[in-house]
């Protein structure tokens, strides 16, 4: 179902422990790289030397330790940029279009032209809204997305969407806008709150059920052993993800196709997600909770093997993730459900996962058999 991949993570050593991992990017449009590795913040100038324009902001957030700002800027002078740090509020608040407007008068204040650079500093909030605001800036500048969450580095810096939220939808305004260059330093993870960690690893699960039956193997053989503890082998997990949604976005860099296998699990996430009160379910937690579920409804409907479920909940159980569906509140998930934009007469297209490793887009799965699965896990508690 995913399209044929040639492994091709390089390191400019040859030696994966001794410098940055690097996985290309290949677009019709010409493509980028994506460079993990720890430390990267304070080789930010070297890894992205200016070229024909110096001039950039360096966006972040109030809750990003201000270390890794200082390392970005020295860096990125060090190398001859003239960089501005502009500064967001923290949470989803920020993707409006009050802050991006915000954003394009520091843009200008601090001089930026055509030929400049935003480099953003954060999780996916902040990669987000200063990705909008690259893409529009001028009509498009160059954009360089630092990320520091695990989901932002395994997911929303890699593909090249970028929005900001409307009060009444998520990213309902945004633009593809692809990055010039991704630095995803692993060592900043580690001052990460725990649940923003989980978040990201139920995606990483994801990727691995969906792709890589030896990276779900992988983690498995972790027992309860957190990724943090070992950079190296977190790297390497990091580039392994991003080379699974590289790949993906290559063959089909404006989602028109083989991109919603990506959204294995985010059905019922999203019904999740829609219907949990206040911030009481992170998207990731939303996310492990709905691949669970729709590989039970897939299992009763004879389209996966039983251990998919089984091998899923134990894998997030074990890594961290409680499985819990907090204060969701059973109507409003079953309402969030039947109004999925995906629902026609009553029946959708899913990614499933037939098989760890693998994943298939079904036709025609009746959305009944998801509310089922829902109430499944509402009734379980899970
Ligand atoms: N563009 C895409 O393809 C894509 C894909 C998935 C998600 N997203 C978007 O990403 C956003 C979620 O991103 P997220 O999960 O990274 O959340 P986030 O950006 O809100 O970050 C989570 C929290 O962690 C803090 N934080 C970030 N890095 C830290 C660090 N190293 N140390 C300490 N604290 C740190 C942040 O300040 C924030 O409080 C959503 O808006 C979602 O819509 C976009
Ligand atoms: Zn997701």
């Amino acid at each position: 179902m995913l399209p044929e991949e040639e492994r091709n993570v390089q390191t400019s050593s040859g030696n994966v422990d001794a410098g940055p991992l690097v996985v290309p990017v290949a677009l019709a449009s010409g493509g980028y790289e994506i460079h993990i590795g720890a430390g990267l913040v304070g080789r930010l100038g070297e890894l992205c030397p200016p070229k024909c324009g110096a001039r950039a902001v360096l966006v972040s957030s109030d809750r990003i330790p201000a270390e890794y700002a200082d390392r970005c800027m020295t860096s990125l002078r060090a190398a001859g940029w003239a960089v501005e740090q502009l500064a967001v509020p923290d949470g989803e608040g920020a993707k409006s279009l009050a802050q991006a407007e915000r954003l394009y008068e520091g843009c200008l204040d601090a001089g930026l032209d055509r030929g400049a650079t935003v480099f953003a500093l954060g999780g996916g909030v902040v990669g987000d809204l200063s990705g909008f605001v690259a893409a529009t800036f001028m009509r498009g500048i160059a954009f360089v997305p630092v990320p520091t969450t695990l989901l932002s580095q395994v997911d929303a810096s890699v593909g090249g969407k970028t929005a900001i939220d409307l009060p009444r939808a998520k990213n309902l305004v945004g633009a593809f806008h692809q990055p010039a260059l991704v630095v995803a330093d692993v060592s900043t993870l580690s001052t990460l709150p725990a649940r923003e960690y989980l978040s990201g690893m139920a995606e990483v699960v994801k990727h691995a059920a969906i792709a890589d039956e030896g990276l779900f193997r992988q983690l498995e053989g972790l027992g309860g052993r957190c990724l943090l503890a070992d950079p190296s082998g977190l790297a390497r997990v990091v580039a392994r993800n991003c080379e699974i949604k590289a790949r993906v976005v290559a063959a089909d860099a404006h989602e028109t196709g083989v991109r919603a296998c990506l959204n294995f699990g985010h059905t019922i996430g999203h019904a999740l997600e829609a219907a949990a009160s206040g911030w009481s379910l992170r998207h990731g937690e939303a996310v492990a909770l709905g691949m669970v579920a729709e590989s039970e409804a897939a299992v009763r409907l004879g389209l996966a093997s039983p251990e998919v479920p089984t091998r899923l909940r134990d894998l997030l159980r074990a890594q961290g993730l409680a499985l819990h569906v907090g204060s969701v509140d059973l109507v409003r998930a079953h309402a969030a459900l039947a109004h999925d934009k995906k629902v026609v007469n009553g029946r959708l297209r899913l990614p499933l996962v037939p098989c760890i490793g693998e994943v298939t887009i079904t036709e025609g799965l009746p959305v009944a058999e998801l509310a089922a699965a829902l109430d499944g896990l509402l009734r379980a508690g899970a």
